[in-house]
């Protein structure tokens, strides 16, 4: 789990809590042989609470010394402890009505807060009304721990709310929003659920407070490698061309992953490869599981069909084990999930750009492959479609834990949205210049904004293939 700290004028601070240690002290002082979330706001005690973690479950124990809510009920017994779920949200309050919110939450953000734009981000029905907003399409949002059951909500300064896969914080009448990547968010949970903790004679490991103090956090490490690529190599001895040269890459799974690169550099030919499509010279590729989705560059799909044909077509190659019901719901599900549901019966020859690309994608997704390629899903989408698509992309990794892998010449999208996680560059000759978290390429390329990543590449490709491959040769395999 990981709590979201907002102090007055500090900002939010994230931590994770990683099961490893049974007590946290939180409080402006450290407490000898805890680990120790440390706040610094001056209307604090020296010790404000405990965060207990016991078997696989987050607890919050006060130490009584100031008001201090959890999910909207005041803590007064500090033996009883409290549990915390995703949402859940600590307020710290002083008399003064100066707080600190704590908000916790299943998952992984990176700490980039936004402010939210109700023009710019339609997925929420919202209204400002007098610097308040109203929030209408309130079903599905978490707030302190459980479900909103009202028609609307008005979040208040300090207030954190969880809207799918988006956490919100309202803040000096700002709403600031950053996307979730929730991962496995258990249901059925009992939001009421308290224990009692005894005395304590409870072991606990020590961990470095240093470490849990700093902004920076530790990776979640639920994922495991999807894609390895080692030393990949494919010479063209007619036209004296690598089509990959030296390959080493591994993928984890749960990422979105932008392939960019100039027009004629391999990224279709990555694919190939992966695809097991190209004869290699040397090297090896292991692919988690033995279905891979791919939406080829241009589509394949047989024109004179309807689209509900071409669905059932593929369902029945790709879902053999499903009775007829479950295929129609599937599919379904599908043409709705990808905005196809009023296209069923025209034909794919006549549906347009976007459409037909998102056509391809339905088909891909019927059987739910573990890794997905695409080439190129975004070519000749407007960028109402394009945000969809990869607002569905991203939903789609972060929900099933998959690896979708998309060339795209899109750097805006790529870039400055939240959806990609990952971006791999690729330089001529089949080489890869950088692959790793999107915000890192910053510093590796030594520029200020992604969009300029073409530019620093151009006439230095040869040195970033080199830095790419020193930093590989430095990792283990
Ligand atoms: N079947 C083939 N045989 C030999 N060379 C090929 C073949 N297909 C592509 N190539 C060459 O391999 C190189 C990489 O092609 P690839 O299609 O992978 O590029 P790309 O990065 O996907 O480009 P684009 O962005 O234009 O789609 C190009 O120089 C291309 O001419
Ligand atoms: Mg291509």
């Amino acid at each position: 789990m990981y709590i979201l700290i907002f102090e007055p004028h500090k900002g939010c601070r994230k931590i994770l809590l990683d099961g490893k240690t049974q007590k946290i002290n939180l409080g402006r002082s450290l407490r000898d042989g805890y680990a120790n979330i440390q706040l610094s706001s001056d209307f604090l005690p020296d010790y404000v609470g405990l965060i207990i973690y016991n078997e696989g479950k987050f607890y919050f124990r006060n130490y009584g010394k100031i008001k201090i809510f959890v999910d909207n009920k005041q803590l007064d017994d500090s033996s009883v402890a409290v549990r915390l779920v995703h949402g859940s949200m600590i307020k710290i309050q002083h008399k003064n009505n100066k707080s600190i919110c704590i908000g916790c939450i299943n998952g992984e953000i990176d700490n980039r807060w936004r402010i939210f734009n109700p023009d710019e981000h339609g997925f929420l029905n919202v209204q400002k009304d007098k610097k308040e907003y109203i929030i209408r399409n309130v079903e599905n949002m978490i707030f302190k721990g459980q479900r909103i059951t009202t028609d609307c909500f008005i979040p208040k300064n300090g207030d954190i709310f969880i809207y799918k896969n988006h956490i919100f914080c309202c803040m000096k009448d700002n709403l600031f929003f950053e996307v979730l990547k929730v991962r496995k968010v258990k249901k059925n949970i009992n939001y009421n659920e308290n224990i009692i903790i005894e005395g304590s004679n409870q072991k606990h490991h020590n961990i470095n407070p240093n470490n849990l103090n700093k902004n920076k956090v530790k990776k979640v490490n639920n994922r495991k490698p999807a894609i390895v690529m080692k030393n990949v190599t494919r010479y063209d001895k007619k036209k004296k061309w690598y089509r990959l040269k030296d390959v080493n890459l591994t993928i984890y799974s749960g990422r979105l992953v932008a392939i960019m690169g100039v027009s004629g550099a391999g990224k279709s030919t990555l694919f190939d490869a992966i695809l097991k499509r190209l004869k290699l010279d040397s090297g090896d590729i292991i692919i988690d599981g033995n279905e891979l989705g791919h939406v080829p560059q241009f589509s394949v799909l047989r024109k004179g069909n309807t689209v509900q044909e071409v669905m059932e077509f593929y369902a029945s190659k790709k879902l053999k084990r499903y009775s007829k019901q479950e295929r129609m719901q599937k599919i379904d599900y599908l043409l709705d999930k990808l905005n196809l549901a009023l296209f069923k019966q025209s034909l794919v020859g006549r549906l347009s750009g976007g459409q037909s690309r998102r056509l391809d994608i339905a088909v891909q997704l019927l059987n739910e492959p573990k890794v997905i390629l695409m080439d190129e899903p975004d070519s000749g989408l407007d960028v109402k479609s394009c945000r969809e698509l990869y607002e569905i992309l991203s939903r789609l990794v972060a929900e099933k834990n998959s690896t979708i892998l998309v060339i795209t010449h899109n750097t805006h999208m790529a870039c400055k949205y939240p959806y990609i996680d990952d971006l791999l560059f690729m330089a001529s000759q089949g080489r890869i210049c950088f692959y790793g978290e999107k915000d890192k390429a910053l510093e590796y390329f030594n520029i200020n904004d992604l969009d300029d990543i073409y530019n620093a590449v151009e006439n230095n490709q040869d040195y970033f293939v080199q830095k790419y491959n020193n930093l590989i040769s430095r990792r283990d395999w």
